[in-house]
């Protein structure tokens, strides 16, 4: 099993979980998270900015709000939770957004204490 961690642009969501739903993985958890990443859509935001005041923008850190879901998917779904997470969310810009894969060692489904796999749907 893994677990797949995709930070994206809250702008996206509603498209990300209708793409997941449509490929079969429609349980997955999202938090809103304070995040950075490389900082170059900061210098692309900057435009003719002053060389004093580009100093400032690309220094301070930062932080912009964002969505982070995390989904954990049987071995042979991984391909298909990450394409389908690019596949919505990427636009070509700076911060569309960063994607993990984790193992992940067990699941259990609380309401019958059933362990496995197949506790995952
Ligand atoms: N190495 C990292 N570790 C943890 N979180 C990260 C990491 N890189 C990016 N993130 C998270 O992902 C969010 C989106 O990152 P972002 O899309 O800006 O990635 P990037 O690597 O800077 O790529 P890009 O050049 O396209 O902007 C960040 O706001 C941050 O929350
Ligand atoms: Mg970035």
């Amino acid at each position: 099993m893994k677990l797949i961690l995709a930070i994206i642009r809250i702008s996206k969501m509603g498209e990300t979980k209708e793409a997941l739903s449509e490929v079969g993985l429609p349980s997955f958890t999202a938090m809103p998270v304070l995040g950075r990443g490389n900082g170059h859509g900061d210098m692309e935001r900057a435009g003719d900015a002053a060389p004093e005041y580009l100093e400032l923008i690309t220094e301070v850190p930062r932080l912009k709000s964002k969505r982070m879901i995390t989904l954990v998917v049987t071995d042979d779904k991984k391909e298909l939770a990450v394409e389908t997470i690019i596949k919505a969310n990427q636009s070509g810009k700076s911060g569309d957004g960063k994607i993990f894969v984790l193992n992940t060692v067990g699941s259990v489904r609380v309401r019958t204490g059933e362990s496995g796999e197949y506790t995952l749907d």
